[in-house]
This record gives C-alpha cells, sequence and structure tokens, in this order.
C-alpha cells in the first residue's frame, strides 16, 4: 500500500492575503460571479449562516458561514471551508474595524483543513464584488449616463466598494458620503479623492444624499429600519442595500428587489424579513443576482431597484481559494501541524 502524504496546513496573515487581493480585484470579481453562477446551477452547498449572540452585549455577534462548491466536471474535487467572523460595532470607538475574520479551507480528498487565512480583508472584497457585479447587472445601458454616486455609512465595506467602483465600468461624476459621524464621512471622502480619483463630498443630510444620487450604497449598521418614506426614492434610484436593514418595508415594497439567495436574505430581521412578516408573502422580489449572471432579464427602470445580498459564504470560499493559489506555493507549511497519524 503507498503511504499517504501528511496533510499539509498553511497559515496567510493579512498582509499576505491584502496583496493578493489588492492586485486582484478584476480575478475576485471573476471567482465571486462564478460562485454565483455555480450557485444558480444548484452546484453549491450554502446552509444557513449561524448566528452566535451575547446575552451582555446585543449588538456583538460572531457569525460561522460553511460552504462548499462543486467542481464543474473538470476534477478538481471543488472547494470546501467555512468563514467565521465577529462583528463588535462598538470597536471602532476604540479605533479599530467592527469585524475581524478567519477562513479555514477543507481538503475536497480528505476532509483536512489545509489553510487558515485572515478573512476581514476577503470578506470585505468579496462584498465589494458582489457589490460591483449587481451594478454591472442592473446599470446595464448606463455606461454612457454621468452617474452620481451616494454612500450611506463610510465605514470599511464602504471604502472597498469604492475602491472596485472603477471595475463597474461606468462613469461616475460624484461620489456623496453621508454618516452619522461626519468625521468617518469626510475621511471617506479624502481616501476616495487620493485614491480612487472621483470628485467626492460629505453630505450631513441623509435625505439630501439620497435624493441627489442615481446609485445609492448602504453601508451602516443600523440594527433597523430608520428610513420610511419612499418619495426620498421616487426618481428611481439603483440601492445597493448591503447593510440589509436600514429601509422600511413601505420602501421595499415600492422597489424591485434583487437578492443573492432568497431564503438566505428572508431571515435574520432584513428589511425584506421585515416586509414578509407584515405582508405575509415573498412576491415582493423580483429576482436574483446569480439568475440575472445566468442571462435573467433586469427588471426596469421605472421604480427603484434595490439589491440586498446576504452574503453567501460560497463567496467566501470562493476567494479564500484564489488567494490559497496566489499564495501557497510561496508559503512553506506549518511543520508538524497534524501530528499523529497513527490510527492504531
Ligand atoms: N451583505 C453583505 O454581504 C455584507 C458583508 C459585509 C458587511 N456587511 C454589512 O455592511 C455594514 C457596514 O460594515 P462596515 O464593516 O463598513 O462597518 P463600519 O462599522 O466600519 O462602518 C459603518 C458606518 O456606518 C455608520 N452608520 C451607522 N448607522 C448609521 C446611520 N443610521 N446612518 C448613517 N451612517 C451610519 C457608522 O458611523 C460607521 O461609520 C454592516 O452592517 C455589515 O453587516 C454586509
Amino acid at each position: 500500500m503507498n503511504a499517504l502524504p501528511i496533510p499539509q496546513f498553511r497559515v496567510f496573515t493579512g498582509e499576505q492575503v491584502d496583496a493578493a487581493v489588492r492586485d486582484g480585484k478584476q480575478a475576485i470579481l471573476d471567482a465571486v460571479e462564478a460562485a454565483y453562477r455555480a450557485h444558480h446551477a444548484g452546484r453549491t452547498v450554502n446552509p444557513e449562516s449561524q448566528f452566535l449572540r451575547f446575552p451582555d452585549g446585543h449588538r456583538n455577534r460572531i457569525i460561522a458561514l460553511p460552504a462548499h462548491i462543486r467542481d464543474d466536471g473538470d476534477g478538481g474535487g471543488g472547494v470546501t471551508g467555512i468563514k467565521w467572523i465577529s462583528s463588535f460595532p462598538e470597536n471602532i470607538e476604540l479605533g479599530m474595524p467592527r469585524a475581524s475574520a478567519v477562513l479555514i479551507l477543507n481538503d475536497a480528498t480528505t476532509g483536512y483543513p489545509m489553510a487558515c487565512m485572515e478573512a476581514s480583508i476577503i470578506s470585505a472584497a468579496r462584498t465589494a464584488a458582489s457589490a460591483i457585479s449587481a451594478l454591472r447587472c442592473l446599470a446595464r445601458g448606463a455606461s454612457a449616463q454621468r452617474l452620481r454616486v451616494a454612500f450611506i455609512g463610510a465605514g470599511v465595506i464602504a471604502r472597498h466598494v469604492a475602491e472596485c467602483m472603477p471595475l463597474a465600468g461606468l462613469c461616475i461624476d460624484e461620489v456623496t458620503i453621508h454618516d452619522l459621524n461626519i468625521d468617518y464621512a469626510a475621511s471617506l471622502a479624502t481616501r476616495i479623492q487620493t485614491h480612487v480619483g472621483y470628485d467626492a463630498h460629505t453630505e450631513a443630510s441623509l435625505e439630501v444624499a439620497i435624493r441627489q444620487a442615481d446609485v445609492v450604497v448602504f453601508t451602516t449598521t443600523a440594527p433597523a429600519p430608520h428610513i420610511d418614506n419612499p418619495d426620498w426614492f421616487s426618481h428611481c434610484p439603483l440601492v445597493l442595500h448591503l447593510s440589509l436593514r436600514d429601509l422600511a418595508p413601505s420602501i421595499i415594497l415600492e422597489s424591485y428587489n434583487v437578492v443573492d439567495d432568497i431564503d438566505h436574505c428572508l431571515r435574520a430581521l432584513t428589511s425584506l424579513h421585515l416586509t414578509e412578516v407584515a405582508t405575509g408573502h415573498r412576491r415582493f422580489v423580483t429576482t436574483s443576482l446569480p439568475h440575472l449572471l445566468c442571462g435573467g432579464e433586469p427588471p426596469a427602470r421605472d421604480r427603484p431597484i434595490v439589491f440586498s445580498p446576504f452574503g453567501l459564504g460560497i463567496l467566501d470560499i470562493a476567494v479564500g481559494s484564489w488567494v490559497y493559489e496566489c499564495l501557497a506555493a510561496r508559503q512553506a507549511p506549518v511543520p508538524r501541524f497534524f501530528f499523529d497519524m497513527q490510527r492504531a
């Protein structure tokens, strides 16, 4: 009998992941879109995310997102893994990011964990790629138009989305940033001007920021809807509702709603979930991004379009696997990580 090779385990730091992600935005967008297409084709296993909450800190949570993408017949065995991501919103008062994460990839043949990597960057990169993918699908035909973009919430996710915006291939004229904290809005405006080259400024009024934008990106940490006036959206903007809980059912019901996966999106007190509870049906969900990427027709532009992505674990492992392929050859495995390999 041939001796089995000892499984190898590698660790990738945030610095290494950041270097790969920074130079690989287009490849990450491709990996995310391929994962969505695999989802549409039924080649994924993406169980509900598990939320760990704490009795003494109701806004804090740690979420587990296990996932698997079956290979498409090329014999690669597919991709399997899990992201374990904490959200502690008060971290930002200490000057630290809200979210921190690791991602584990598992070997397709043995199931052994083969890598652990810093994953807050992967998570932000896949979220931004998913937003850009939606923008490309839903703003089709607007490439010659000069667009105004508003960011509501000026944190880490807004920064990643802004830095990926050029991949959308749109003509972005002006970026407006609104945040409850004006200093956060001002630093994002400076960052966008310097690093992305768009004309960016802050806006103290939430209503003005929304009313004057063609594309509105919600990246707040609002735990419950704080916007309930459909008239603010009467100009039919494209809304990337990444933070999932900003809009009241009255706005959801006046819009075309695009999800990543309907069963995932209609839970955990998202705006869509609250709308389902209020109406007793799901007919307000128009289509999904995986469907659009597989040739589905985008909604008309006679109402606001709201894209609400729950954030699927398949995106994390798709990007994690891409990072692994970029870095593994240059990174020695951790010596003797799997140690006792005797069965008897
Ligand atoms: N859908 C997805 O796939 C996905 C993935 C990752 C993160 N997210 C969500 O994106 C959101 C932003 O994450 P982040 O890491 O950038 O957080 P962050 O804490 O870095 O930034 C959030 C910002 O929103 C601001 N804010 C909070 N409530 C606001 C309000 N009512 N109006 C205006 N500004 C407000 C805060 O001051 C802060 O600057 C979170 O809700 C997170 O859960 C979604």
